[in-house]
């Protein structure tokens, strides 16, 4: 988590339990927060059974405590558990997985749960927390009761508060308790009056350390982003309304290192346009600085984002405003209606009744609303500004997959990114918040402060061939050429300094040659020189019927099989998660299958070796 203020240096969170009078420890593994929101939300939710909860960091405690749980009467720990892209347990729960992998302590007197968080578009789907669920019972613990999997691509929010709800009924039973109806609306932060605070101590959008923009300081990370200069910023689209960025960030002199097939993460902020907007809806002094401590004095985490600040800070750098709020925040907003109408509106939404299911579904999901157009359209709603504040998700970072080479850019990081708008059922038109900003970040030629971004870099594992002679084959239609076009300068400088580069088979596909061709020139360039072996190219819409990668892939099934079957090459899938990168790999199945003779079973072993050997990688976002 990302606290201001030092954590407590103290990690065993048996002695934190037993000295609070607790019983319920809930851990999570989040990477965006949504884990981490969930285990409040159940810790807080535990005083309704007498059992009293705290949250709790796996990468901050001492996890080989788990042994002693038993040592709590009617204890219980939950796990929230995410999966992350390939299959990979988030940072924060990385040590707790490797421990229960490697370890075989004796977990007997152990109660649990889990809820995993997943989503289908991917395959590995919520594979750690269903590990974790395993794994604990293998080792002795006890299952309250069964795992949830939440489902990121549906409705998340719909599969924790069933799962939740269902957990508390095992609880009952297990232990031998009742509801004792004590619903805690009380508030985990507490507003702390800063008028009197110094300027120099208010943050005004770090992420961590007071002033960390003025004064840099390597390394940079998650928790210490580089005010990255905006080097380049130009439109690679050549005709259409949609628009495509080239961007180039200026990582000059900042000691930044970066591999071809990393990602870069983007820190944005939110529109002053929708700022604005919430602090007229609730006639709120947005330049008031404030501070929200948390009333648990013995959570590592004082505060749920840098403070003291300004309202206007808040809202504009640490939370999230644009996305759908989740039902618990239909349910806070209850008391603040003043129009009955608006009241019952809220307590329908906030029910899990199969009426206030659908009706959060259809208000709130399809017509997708944001706390904006909430407030807006339940206009006697006026909410605490700080409430607000502390009710709302955490703003997260967004990824790009670099798109150039550190041995040909050293000194910059390449993005290719589309700008995200759409109109709304409600005809309002949404803005993604990191593309829209990172549009209007033009460099200028003039001695004016140059544009900036605070930016970091995050490993992947999407890496060429060990040797670069192996043959590759890369599928990236659309914005999922971004990080084969590093792949191609790198091996491009290989080949000028001599060395000898395998083939290179490229796939591409846009809507029409002459309007979203990104990088057409430099790709023809490649092809001439002889970086690239093939272009294969799908223009969807240049003729009446579609014409995708797919079908390419489809009619070439004897080159896909020489490079990865008798050559052992690589394949790499980069982009839509949701329908390509699926469609990618049943046709290498089929390939396999039909080109290497082999059974479905064979051909599906076949392809999962093929990634266990990191011969078959993909780079997808949904
Ligand atoms: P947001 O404010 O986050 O809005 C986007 C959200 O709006 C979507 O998630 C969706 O919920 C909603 N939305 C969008 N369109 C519609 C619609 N038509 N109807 C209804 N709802 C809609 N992007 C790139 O452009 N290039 C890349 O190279 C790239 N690489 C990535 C690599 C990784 C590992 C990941 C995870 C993502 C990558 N992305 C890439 C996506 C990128 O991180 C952002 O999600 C994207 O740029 C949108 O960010 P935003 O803040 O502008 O939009
Ligand atoms: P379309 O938008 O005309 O349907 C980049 O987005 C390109 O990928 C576009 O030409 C898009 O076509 C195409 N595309 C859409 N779905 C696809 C899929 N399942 N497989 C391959 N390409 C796809």
């Amino acid at each position: 988590s990302l606290s201001s203020i030092e954590q407590t240096s103290n990690s065993s969170f048996i002695k934190k339990l037993k000295s609070t009078g607790r019983s319920l420890v809930v851990f999570y593994g989040s990477q965006t927060g949504t884990a981490e929101e969930f285990a409040g939300r159940i810790a807080k939710e535990g005083a309704r059974y007498k059992m009293k909860g705290m949250v709790a960091d796996p990468e901050e405690c001492d996890m080989a405590d788990l042994v002693e749980m038993k040592e709590i009467q009617k204890s219980l720990a939950i796990f929230c558990i995410a999966t992350y892209g390939g299959g990979d347990p988030t940072d924060n729960a990385m040590d707790f997985y490797e421990w229960l992998q490697n370890g075989d302590a004796d977990l007997e007197g152990l109660n649990y749960a889990v809820f995993g968080l997943g989503n289908k578009t991917y395959e590995h789907y919520n594979e750690i927390a269903i590990y974790i669920d395993q794994r604990l019972e293998e080792l002795g613990a006890t299952r309250v009761h069964e795992i949830g999997l939440g489902d990121d691509d549906a409705n998340i929010e719909d599969d924790f508060v069933s799962w939740k709800e269902k957990l508390w009924e095992s609880v009952c039973s297990h232990y031998g308790i009742e509801e004792t109806g004590e619903e805690s609306n009380i508030r985990q932060y507490k507003l702390v009056d800063c008028s009197e605070v110094l300027p120099e101590r208010i943050f005004s959008g770090e992420i961590s350390r007071l002033k960390s923009y003025e004064n840099q300081r390597f390394p940079f990370d998650v928790k210490n982003p580089y005010l990255s200069k905006i080097a380049v910023n130009r439109e690679l689209h050549k005709s259409g309304d949609r628009s495509c960025m080239h961007i180039e960030f200026d990582i000059d002199g900042s000691k930044m290192r970066y591999d071809t097939g990393d990602h870069v993460a983007v820190y944005p902020k939110n529109s002053s346009e929708l700022v604005d907007k919430i602090g007229e809806l609730l006639n709120a002094d947005l330049d008031a600085v404030f501070s929200l401590l948390n009333t648990d004095e013995e959570s590592s985490k004082k505060h749920p984002f840098p403070c003291p600040c300004t309202y206007r800070t808040a809202l504009t750098y640490y939370l999230d405003i644009t996305s759908n709020p989740r039902t618990h925040i239909m349910k806070e907003l209850i008391e603040y209606a003043s129009d009955p109408k608006d009241q019952e509106k809220l307590k329908l939404m906030a029910s899990s009744t199969p009426e206030g299911k659908k009706e959060f579904h259809e208000w709130i999901l399809r017509d997708n609303r944001n706390i904006v157009h909430i407030l807006e359209d339940l206009p006697s709603v006026k909410p605490d500004l700080d409430h607000l504040c502390e009710l709302l998700p955490r703003l997260q970072c967004r990824y790009y997959s670099i798109s150039s080479s550190p041995k040909v850019y050293p000194k910059s990081i390449h993005i290719t990114a589309v700008l995200v708008n759409y109109t709304t059922p409600t005809n309002r038109v949404n803005k993604g918040v990191a593309t829209n900003l990172l549009a209007q970040l033009i460099p200028t030629n003039d001695e004016l402060p140059q544009p900036t971004i605070p930016i970091y870099i995050r490993r992947s594992q999407f890496r060429l061939p060990p040797k670069s002679q192996t043959p590759i084959i890369m599928i990236g239609p659309g914005t999922g050429l971004a990080p084969f076009r590093g792949f191609i300068q790198e091996r491009d400088y290989a080949r000028k300094e001599g060395r000898e580069i395998g083939e290179m088979v490229l796939y591409f596909g846009c809507r029409k040659k002459d309007e979203d061709f990104i990088y057409e020139n430099e790709l023809q360039e490649y092809v001439a020189n002889g970086t690239l072996t093939k272009l294969h190219l799908a223009f969807s819409r240049d003729q009446p019927e579609k014409k995708y990668v797919t079908h390419l892939l489809e009619q070439n099934a004897d080159e896909l099989w020489n490079i990865i079957g008798e050559k052992s090459g690589h394949l790499y899938v980069c982009g839509d998660a949701r329908s390509m990168a699926k469609d990618v790999h049943s046709i290498i199945v089929k390939v396999v299958m039909e080109k290497g003779q082999m059974t479905n079973s064979q051909a599906l072993n076949y392809v999962k070796k093929m990634e266990q050997q990191k011969r078959y990688s993909a780079d997808v976002w949904s």
